[in-house]
């Protein structure tokens, strides 16, 4: 340690001269002028209190080694007044003092790089304050040049010394400013900040309003939804009931139908023998008494002979129409045109008496059953040959459609 100097302090003015041998000897240590201020304000603080609570004290500066290996400028200040019993308190920053605003000691603490206070009530408190000097090594020699500095410093007056505080004052306030421009700057970021908070706030909140109604809306068409599925079931369940009458219903039908089938086959071949005992009877009679017969009675043979003749046309057809509707064959696939001249092959006759001109494009290959649709061909030819006029019949047989139907 390099002791630099002490000073008494036991009145007021003894502070002003440890405020400027404060300064003096921080400046010359190198610290900067704001570092200068910061020393000065919390060597003042303590100084203040010395004066207050321990009718006053010294004040002694160093120069001391650290523990990081740097130089640093140590302010003592020490008194043999009461000591503070409630150190721990002031140091906790929950102090409220009675004399003034408790703020001294956690200030000073603040302003310097390390901050020590030992009180013993009863015995006295020594405040130790430190500011790390940043300039080359500090010797006794150092000292002694800074000294001599001071001394040849023409030693001011009061009325200096208060001035010169009151410039450091000045400064410290134009620095306060600057801090209060800063905070109300900031201060107004927040409130803009604020304001676009409860404006998103009031964003949100109307979405959520949005929500809410779609959540009603959704709810609503949920219950509509429910409503149309069971609606839905009841339409399903009726149809299923309905197919299953259908099938019912079919059943019978189909039952019917081939009874129906099966009484027109059986009629229209019992028919056919009773006819033909018509009709040979007929002939006979024509054939043996056919000489012995007036010209009424021949035209008479003549209407039973042609009348047979149709009602076994009408037997004949009611015979083929009931094989039609009755299963008939296993459905395979085959040429049209096998079946169309099967047709016209069973028509020969009446083709070549009408003189019909019957004319056939290439068709397709189908699948079902090749007698039935051979019968459709021939009663569609023999329909087109018996109803016409008196010229020779055209018949075209020809396929329109796809592949899949024609
Ligand atoms: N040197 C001292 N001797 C005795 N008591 C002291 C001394 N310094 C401070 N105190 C006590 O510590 C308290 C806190 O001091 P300080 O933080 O400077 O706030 P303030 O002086 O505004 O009360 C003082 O109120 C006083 O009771
Ligand atoms: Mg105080």
């Amino acid at each position: 340690m390099l002791p630099v100097v002490q000073v008494t302090v036991k009145e007021d003015t003894d502070l002003l001269l440890a405020r400027q041998r404060t300064k003096q000897i921080a400046t010359l240590a190198g610290l900067s002028n704001q570092d200068c201020i910061r020393l000065v304000t919390a060597m003042s603080e303590i100084v203040r209190n010395t004066l207050q609570y321990a009718s006053g004290g010294t004040v002694a500066l160093n120069v001391i080694e650290t523990d990081t290996g740097r130089q640093s400028l140590e302010v003592i200040v020490k008194d043999h007044g009461p000591g503070i019993d409630n150190l721990r308190e002031i140091l906790s920053g929950n102090f409220k003092s009675r004399t003034g605003m408790g703020r001294g000691i956690i200030g000073s603490r603040k302003l310097v790089d390390s901050f020590s206070i030992e009180s013993t009530p009863g015995e006295g408190t020594r405040v130790t304050l430190c500011k790390v000097l940043h300039t080359s090594k500090v010797v006794k020699a150092t000292i002694d040049s800074w000294l001599e500095a001071i001394t040849k410093e023409s030693s001011l007056s009061a009325v200096e010394a208060l001035q010169q505080q009151n410039s450091q004052l000045t400064e410290t306030l134009s620095q306060l400013q600057n801090s209060q421009a800063r905070l109300e700057e900031q201060f107004m970021l927040v409130q803009k900040l604020n304001s676009e908070l409860i404006e998103t706030n009031a964003n949100i909140f109307s979405l959520n309003k949005d929500l809410d109604s779609k959540n009603a809306e959704l709810t609503e068409r949920n219950e509509q939804l429910g409503q149309a599925l069971t609606e839905l079931q009841l339409s399903k369940e009726n149809l299923e009931q309905l197919t299953a009458q259908l099938q019912i219903v079919n059943a019978e039908l189909t039952r019917s139908n081939d009874d129906l089938q099966q009484f027109a086959n059986v009629c229209s071949h019992d028919l056919q023998e009773p006819l033909r005992v018509v009709t040979n009877y007929t002939q006979l009679l024509a054939e043996r008494y056919g000489e012995q017969l007036d010209e009424k009675a021949s035209k008479f043979m003549t209407v039973i002979t042609s009348a047979a003749g149709r009602m076994h046309g009408l037997i004949s057809d009611l015979l083929r129409y009931s094989r039609i509707q009755s299963k008939g064959n296993e459905f395979k696939s085959f040429d049209c045109t096998t079946a169309v001249n099967k047709a016209l092959a069973n028509l020969e006759i009446v083709i070549t008496e009408s003189n019909a001109h019957i004319t056939c494009d290439p068709l397709p290959c189908v699948t079902g059953d090749e007698v039935q649709l051979m019968q459709v061909f021939q009663n569609l030819i023999a329909n087109a040959i018996k109803f016409r006029t008196d010229q020779p019949p055209v018949v075209h047989i020809s396929a329109h459609g796809t592949c899949q139907r024609f």
